[in-house]
């Protein structure tokens, strides 16, 4: 037979994390802070509402573009937040988590060659979906020195003709890295001078520590050209339930849900369901996990920091991205014998692009007790480098 696997396919490269993670498989003891998911369960009541939907026979599609009363919570919930409204009958998107929701948006507004602009570090997925949308993704690497943030001219310095939109993810995964309204207003001005879409990924923004999250809908500058993603993963812990959304102007949504209707059909109505019982009564459920996973934040960077890796404080997400800089060695051989040598696994800051390198990503959303013991073996094994 001959072979049927595209160029475009066979140049893909793997996920960095899990690439990795493949070393994990079949070891024991192994404490992970590796992959980017909540260690708690999905709270009761949304299980409760899901199960009793599904005893009251509600296993059908749902309209393509997502039960209408969870499109309606949602524009509740983001009019609460930012003070924009979004219409839920031409502006929300139900999606099958919010990486259906980027990409459909890579789908819908790149045409072969144009390019997408991504601050780096980022999330794993950004580039490949821009890859096989056709379009080119361009990075610019942010500096450590500068908490990670891009900065303004730095995004003017990538823009070119071809540039269609850039791709702002905050709190960020992997360096927890959030901005402020003026820094979020001083970006938009750049987008909206070029003319430019802004894809704004906030899917960690319940998980703000420190100050009030501000929504990028909510700039002058950014007002009717953003796409705004979010979904129920993190904040929920509703990682298994696969619903996220997106809001923006109608035409776009229009556009992703013509794909959304040919190939996803609708995000599953169980999960849909689970959704609107979060966004009604989820609220206290949220600020329990946020305090357990700020305390964490607080713990594990005092710690990591005492053991001499160089550690700023996260705003956001459930992440720390130390510094292994000082050991002289490269990000995944740090990781590769970290694991192999005292059987904890973090993820290569490489995994989420090459300035990453020098860096490792730590996932803090698990039980104190394995952070104290991962903090004790990280300690031991950096006193041997
Ligand atoms: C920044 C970011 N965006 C999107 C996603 C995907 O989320 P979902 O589970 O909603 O598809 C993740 C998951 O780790 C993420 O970190």
């Amino acid at each position: 037979m001959k072979d049927f696997v595209t160029d475009t396919i066979k140049n893909l490269p793997p996920s960095g994390i899990r690439q990795f993670f493949e070393l994990v498989i079949g070891m024991e003891d192994v404490i992970s802070l590796g992959v980017g998911e909540p260690d708690f369960s999905t709270p009761w009541n949304i299980c409760e509402a899901a199960l009793y939907s599904i005893e009251n026979g509600l296993t059908s599609y749902t309209s393509n573009s997502g039960l209408l009363e969870l499109r309606q919570l949602i524009s509740k919930h983001i009019l609460k937040r930012s003070n924009v409204r979004f219409r839920p009958e031409k502006e929300i998107l139900i999606t099958v988590g919010v990486s259906e929701g980027l990409d459909l948006a890579m789908r819908t507004i790149l045409d072969p060659g144009q390019e997408l602009v991504i601050p780096e570090p980022c999330y794993v997925s950004y580039a490949p979906t821009v890859i096989l949308a056709g379009g080119k993704p361009v990075a610019i690497s942010t500096d450590p020195a500068k908490g990670f943030k891009l900065t303004p001219e730095e995004l003017e310095a990538a823009i070119t003709d071809k540039t269609r939109a850039i791709l702002i993810n905050y709190p960020c995964n992997p360096t927890g890295a959030s901005y402020s309204a003026d820094e979020l207003e001083a970006l938009a001005a750049v987008a909206k001078k070029h003319d430019l879409l802004i894809m704004s990924d906030e899917i960690y923004d319940e998980l703000t520590y420190d100050h009030k999250h501000t929504p990028m809908v909510m700039c002058p500058s950014a007002a009717g050209r953003t796409l705004y993603f979010n979904g129920f993963s993190k904040a929920h812990a509703m990682t298994g339930w696969r619903i996220g959304y997106v809001a923006g102007p109608a035409d776009i949504i229009a556009g992703m849900t013509k794909i959304h209707q040919y190939t996803m059909l609708c995000a599953p109505i169980s999960g849909q369901v689970a959704a609107c019982e979060a966004l009604k009564n989820g609220a206290p459920a949220v600020e329990k996990m946020k305090t357990a996973y700020h305390r964490r934040r607080n713990f594990i960077v005092e710690g990591l920091n005492e053991i001499g890796l160089n550690c700023h404080m996260p705003e956001g997400s459930f992440y720390v991205f130390p510094s292994i800089r000082k050991f002289g060695l490269s990000s995944t051989e740090f990781c590769t014998r970290l694991l192999t040598e005292e059987k904890v696994a973090v993820v290569p800051g490489t995994a989420f692009g090459q300035c990453g390198e020098g860096h490792v990503r730590m996932c803090y959303a698990v039980d104190i007790e394995d952070i104290k013991t991962a903090l004790s073996r990280i300690k031991n094994f950096c006193s041997r480098l």
